[in-house]
């Protein structure tokens, strides 16, 4: 098993589908009435969040509790990182205190590889910058899977900011490596072809969203990151979301077994309408509760928990 997940490119697919096959194990253990295991008892697992989230900390806290970790949630509001400390001081402070695993979340893509030198417990990426966001795709793919039944073969379109998307570079790595068939979709300002290109040979790229609809398994849909962009990037909330939204007349060009994905947090009325968001169609909802299980496969397989 690998020590750390710093990025999906970590990940073979042998090893990717043990994660995904613990994390249903996972699911139907928790699903029963023993809500907790004991496989990570005596182990500190730190949440180390430079950035804010709200899925990602709360599910991995949660994951590690259900394994019956101790678990550390640092936040770099309000600590000594307002005072200049660095990211190796802190990660040596934390390293002092027995961490097993180290999740980090930062807004400096590589702060996970950096870091991984400095500690001797696993390093998991839970969002690094523009780079990766691995468990955010073990999630997606778990959630196909368990949908559509297959990951293999898989239509997969990717919607929206490629450009400041980690978990788009993610699930392009991810997917392709278990079978998937990816396209890309956006603006040409947001996906530019070398940013393509440089994702994977498998992938597809499009500027036309009504033309891939029709052909896809998967629609996941990304939110406009207007905080990681200069405004040239971006000209009109009204215009990208009449070429790039999901509203209901293109949920209806999609095929019926399709369904709609979205990482979270979304801007309800720019890149996803409220009525698709709460659709029957929609697993984004499903995303965040399968969230816990993939997480707690992925810190029971990182530390070799019993
Ligand atoms: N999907 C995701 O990473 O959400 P948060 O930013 O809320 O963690």
């Amino acid at each position: 098993m690998i020590k750390h997940l710093r990025s999906a490119a970590d990940l073979d697919a042998e090893t990717a589908t043990l994660i995904l096959d613990t994390a249903a194990e996972m699911a139907a253990l928790s699903g029963r009435e023993v809500k907790k295991l004991p496989a990570l008892r005596g182990r500190t697992v730190v949440n180390l969040f430079y950035e804010d989230s709200t899925r990602t900390r709360i599910s991995f806290e949660a994951a590690a509790k259900r394994l019956s970790a101790d678990v550390i949630n640092f936040s770099a509001k309000g600590s000594s990182v307002s005072k200049g400390e660095s990211l190796k001081d802190t990660a040596l402070t934390l390293q002092a205190m027995g961490a097993d695993a180290v999740v980090i979340r930062h807004s400096a893509s590589g702060a996970p590889h950096r870091l991984a030198n400095w500690v001797d417990g696993s390093v998991v990426n839970a969002g690094d910058g523009t780079h990766e966001h691995p468990t955010q795709a073990l999630l997606d793919a778990y959630t196909m899977r368990s949908r559509l039944g297959r990951l293999d073969g898989l239509k997969v379109a990717i919607v929206g900011d490629v450009l400041h998307s980690r978990v788009a570079r993610s699930n392009v790595l991810l997917l392709t490596t278990l079978g998937a068939q990816v396209t890309v979709v956006g603006p040409p300002t947001l996906i530019p072809l070398d940013v393509a290109a440089a994702l994977s040979e498998k992938t597809q790229v499009s500027f036309d969203l009504d033309a891939v609809l029709p052909d896809s398994d998967v629609v996941m849909m990304l939110r406009v990151q207007t905080e990681r962009m200069q405004d040239s990037y971006f000209p009109s909330a009204r215009e990208y979301s009449r070429r790039y939204g999901l509203d209901v007349p293109r949920l209806h060009k999609m095929p019926e077994h399709a369904i709609v994905m979205h990482p979270g947090p979304m801007n309800r009325g720019m890149e996803i309408a409220p009525e698709v968001a709460d659709s029957p169609r929609s697993t984004i909802v499903e995303q965040v509760a399968n969230g816990v299980s993939v997480r707690m496969a992925v810190l029971y397989l990182l530390l070799g928990g019993k």
